[in-house]
């Protein structure tokens, strides 16, 4: 389908989308928001792509949720809102492809919020991240209060929720909260390399191995070690698993077909 607020590309094996609001910083508005989830069906749906990356057109990742469509909201006209949102992020966790977060500048408020429901976080070294809700006079309603203290910790959570304080990216690497940063030209390239390298894995595996670590933080580890041995069972019932362990003994590169 055609979008408006968001440019998407496939190419070997990755799902580029890239936010186009660059007017905006790439604020959500309602419509970004339902584009991008069209999207992640889109991608998901497609057995040719094997891992998406998100990004940012211009100087933001994206700078927050659209403060000028929120500044007139009802609590009831807030409350859908907040569930598009967090329907699109629950939409990019439980995904089965694994994403990318390519930061590339403001990652803000509902920017932080999205990196955070992705798999892999890499941030341009010019990038800002943070919770600044508070300055406006609300706090996070896209799952912050409750992904920033599961990825950086309680203490670490509450003081970025409380002061409002935007971070650099280094700091948001020593926190946890990204994965690595890249001086800004290095961005893309590196990010592609990440993408290019899982490309080659088995989709099988990656996505069961994004799904347990998903559903294994939120249970008991009894629990999550018994959804463990069920996944790594059924692995055996696959050609990748034939294919992988094939190739090892005939020392060569492993073809996976995801099946
Ligand atoms: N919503 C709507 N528009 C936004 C926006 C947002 N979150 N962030 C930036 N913009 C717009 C600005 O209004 C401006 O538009 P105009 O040119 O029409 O005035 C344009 O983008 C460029 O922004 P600035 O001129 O402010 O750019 P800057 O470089 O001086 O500052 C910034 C950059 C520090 C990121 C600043 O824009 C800023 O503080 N933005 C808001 C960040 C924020 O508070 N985010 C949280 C939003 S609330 C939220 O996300 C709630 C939730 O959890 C669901």
């Amino acid at each position: 389908m055609a979008f408006k607020n968001i440019i998407m590309e496939k190419k070997d094996g990755i799902g580029t989308i890239k936010i186009n609001r660059p007017q905006a910083l790439n604020a959500l508005n309602k419509d970004t928001i339902l584009e991008l989830s069209k999207a992640v069906d889109e991608l998901g749906n497609d057995d040719k792509i094997k891992v998406a990356i998100l990004t940012g057109k211009g100087k933001a990742f994206i700078a927050g949720a659209d403060i000028k469509q929120m500044s007139t909201m009802t609590p009831l006209e807030a409350k859908e809102f907040a569930e598009m949102g967090h329907g699109l992020l629950m939409k990019i966790e439980n995904s089965r492809l694994p994403f990318i977060a390519a930061i590339n500048g403001y990652a803000l408020g509902g920017g932080c919020e999205v990196l955070m429901a992705c798999d892999i976080c890499i941030a341009a070294k010019s990038a800002k991240l943070g919770q600044p809700e508070i300055n406006l006079g609300i706090h996070p309603g896209f799952g912050g209060t409750q992904r920033l203290p599961r990825l950086v910790g309680r203490m670490k959570a509450k003081e970025l929720l409380l002061t409002g304080r935007n971070i650099d990216a280094d700091e948001a690497c020593s926190i946890g909260l990204v994965n690595s940063t890249v001086e800004d030209e290095k961005l893309m390239e590196t990010v592609n390399k990440i993408a290019g390298r899982i490309s080659e894995k088995s989709k099988v595996q990656t996505d069961f191995i994004k799904s347990l670590v998903n559903k294994g933080v939120d249970i008991d580890l009894n629990s999550a070690c018994s959804l463990e041995i069920s996944y790594f069972a059924s692995g055996f019932s696959t050609n990748d698993q034939k294919e992988g362990m094939k190739a090892f003994l005939e020392k060569r590169k492993p073809v996976f077909k995801g099946k």
